[in-house]
């Protein structure tokens, strides 16, 4: 390791400001903040920034949903994730918003940068547009069939199952995600981003070094496929800064979104006196480093270097993807319990409970990680209880009731001490090549060996010869001292523990250097339990409160891009509710049908089209009543043939049965034919 001290931004990637934390998010946050408190504990200078991402259509759908201003909605996000940050330890020096003023500004100077190099180029072109809703669709607002490999059901933008990203207008079939109607196509001029331009220098760049291999591969593959102009415009509505010069287009989300790494770093250097261009010029010494999700490598390894590059700033040293995150093997489900929210898992567990389990599981590739809940329990209480705080516990007693709380003067085996302090350089290497399980085996079976060496001594039996009380105290100085080396090495992951450690020990933990001398001769603090076992109920209770949150309320109405990874596995899907088609129908005719028990047969006006169905309601209505009255009926349901005739339809009832039986009515104003969404 060299002992340059150096200057790093670390970032992770923006979580949108319309929905609530999980612990899909946390994986990313984790892993980007055991990074940077790894490379404060080297003594460099390390500042983490990130910030909301509060533009775009779906933020702008949830707030109306919500019944809020976009502004309004994305003020309470910002405060909800930052407390849900905090308290799982994530040390960022700055959190802020998209819709920062800094960002309108950084936003607008690179906009005017690239457009003074001659990369925008405008043009018109034909969308897929919502006539219902009178708004252009986002990508992630259309679905249909792949044109590459005709799976069905994928987003406008890209394909989940054979992972080719193509233009809405390709995909086969496609359906408005907000509205179900057919979008049509309409012509608006847009702005774009001439990527051509940056093939050169964009492939320099990723072969310095600045990708995981897996994905300089994926890159190669796009670079012959060849880049594509990007289009950076987006019509109203929308929430979004407007693009100077225009009336009613504004920035596409993900043009500002990467700009509020720099300026959240912006507010940084203002708060901190810190030189900006010492960090994002374009002879920064600095070193720039974007955590990610492999979902969104694209953004981050082809526009925003190109918009980095073409603005005259520097590119990102690294950008290091990630895998997803799987529970119990599975992708995250609601009904299972198994979508936790960061919220929820505070609510029952230690944080550094997940830090530590994530660790042992996260390499430095983009493999999916797999939080299994069993595992997880068993895992912690055997690692972080059973070996690492055994080791503290199990000496600090001697040393408080026998040695009045002080250590000895001497270590009785300095070369297993020395031999703890030799793996330092291993474990740091791990840690900066974000393999975290590596350290962390390297740091468990360091961790064993010092159980075995008090095994090996026995003080509990020592303890009770007059003439072994010196031997003893030197044991327990030594348990405690190679306890110390251990949670330093895992103060980057569990920070909560390293603190209530650094009070027992009575010093500072966070610096890895301070190793190389032994605490001697100096007098602990009273040991306090750092962190206890997990107890499996809390997980049980924790599911069971994940499968509790699943109320509609909560759930915002708008589908969103947050929702990319949290598979609805046993739901289903947005589309496939919109395969329902449910409509306000009037009640035109009822009547009794005598040779039935139950059913009413019953003619509804659908919006000028006439539909017969016969509906179980008998034993609680009297046919008469509700000849005038307004009902939701599933429109597009299969016509069954039925002994008294064909029922086309379905009308939406509520309750047990018998005379507690109620028909759904909208409230008025709902007009027969009317789509309910
Ligand atoms: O995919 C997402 O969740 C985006 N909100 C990430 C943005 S990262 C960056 F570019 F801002
Ligand atoms: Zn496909």
């Amino acid at each position: 390791m060299t002992n340059k001290k150096k200057q790093i931004l670390v970032t992770s990637a923006l979580p949108y400001a319309n929905g609530a934390i999980h612990l899909g998010h946390m994986l990313e946050y984790i892993q980007t903040d055991i990074w940077a408190r790894f490379q404060r504990a080297q003594g460099h200078e390390c500042y983490f920034a990130w910030a909301d991402d509060a533009h775009g259509t779906p933020v702008m759908l949830s707030a109306r949903a919500k019944g809020l201003t976009p502004e309004e909605l994305i003020d309470l996000m910002n405060e909800e994730h930052k407390t849900d940050f905090r308290d799982f330890g994530i040390s960022f020096d700055n959190y802020s918003s998209t819709h920062s003023q800094y960002n309108r500004e950084q936003v607008e100077y690179i906009y005017q940068r690239l457009n003074q190099g001659g990369y925008i180029e405008r043009r018109n072109i034909k969308q897929l547009y919502d006539e219902e809703e009178g708004m252009f669709l986002p990508d992630r607002f259309i679905r249909g069939t792949c044109p590459k490999c005709s799976a069905e059901d994928q987003y406008g933008d890209s394909c989940e199952s054979c992972g080719s990203t193509y233009s809405p207008t390709d995909l086969l079939n496609p359906r408005s995600a907000v509205s179900g109607s057919k979008p049509v196509f309409r012509e608006s001029e847009h702005y774009f981003v001439r990527l051509c331009e940056f093939e050169q220098p964009l492939k320099e760049w990723v072969s310095s070094g600045a990708l995981q291999s897996e994905v300089a591969n994926k890159l190669q593959e796009w670079f012959i496929d060849g880049l594509r102009d990007w289009d950076i415009s987006r019509d109203a509505p929308y929430f979004g800064f407007r693009i100077p010069g225009t009336e009613d287009k504004y920035f596409y989300v993900w043009v500002d979104a990467p700009i509020g790494y720099i300026s959240s770093f912006r507010e940084l250097c203002e708060r901190k006196g810190l030189n900006f261009d010492d960090w994002w010029g374009l002879d920064s010494k600095a070193e720039v480093y974007h955590f990610i999700g492999k979902d969104i490598v694209y953004f981050h390894t082809l526009f925003w270097p190109a918009m980095l590059m073409g603005a005259g700033l520097r590119t990102p040293t690294a950008v290091y993807a990630h895998g997803f995150l799987m529970v119990d093997g599975a992708k995250m489900s609601k009904s299972r319990g198994t979508f936790i929210k960061a919220r929820t898992y505070l609510d029952h567990l230690n944080p550094d409970y997940l830090r530590y389990y994530f660790a042992a599981k996260l390499g430095p590739g983009t493999a999916d990680i797999d939080l299994n809940l069993e595992d997880f329990v068993q895992r912690v209480n055997s690692d972080v209880v059973g070996k690492v705080v055994n080791i503290a516990s199990r000496c600090a007693g001697f040393i408080q009731r026998k040695f009045d709380g002080k250590l000895s003067d001497i270590l009785p085996a300095p070369k297993l001490y020395n031999s703890f302090i030799a793996a330092r350089n291993d474990i740091a290497a791990d840690f900066e090549g974000r393999n975290y399980q590596s350290a962390i085996r390297r740091i468990m079976s360091l961790a064993d060996e010092a159980n075995r060496y008090i095994d090996d001594e026995k003080p509990w039996q020592q303890i009770k010869q007059e003439d072994q009380q010196e031997h003893v105290q030197r044991v327990c100085t030594q348990g405690i001292n190679l306890f110390r080396i251990l949670i330093t090495y895992l103060a980057p992951v569990l920070p909560f523990t390293a603190d209530k450690a650094a009070a027992f020990l009575g010093r500072d933990i966070n610096d890895w250097q301070v190793l190389d001398q032994p605490m001697l001769d100096v007098p602990l603090n009273a040991f306090q339990p750092l962190v206890t076992r997990i107890d499996p109920l809390k997980i049980q209770a924790m599911v069971d409160d994940s499968k509790e949150s699943l109320k509609p309320a909560e759930e915002g109405a708008a589908p969103d891009d947050a929702m990319d990874i949290e598979d609805l596995a046993d739901e289903i899907t947005i589309d496939d509710f919109l395969k329902v088609d449910l409509r306000i129908a009037r009640i035109t005719a009822a009547e009794a049908i005598a040779e039935a028990d139950k059913l009413l047969k019953l003619t509804l006006d659908i919006g000028g089209e006439s539909r017969t169905v016969f509906a179980g309601i008998k034993s609680a209505y009297d046919p008469a009543t509700l000849v005038g009255r307004y009902t939701v009926v599933v429109a597009n349901l299969k016509a069954r043939k039925m002994r008294f005739g064909t029922s086309e339809g379905m009308v939406l009832a509520a309750g047990p049965g018998g005379k507690d039986l109620f028909i759904l009515e909208p409230d008025p104003g709902a007009k027969p034919g009317m789509r309910v969404t």
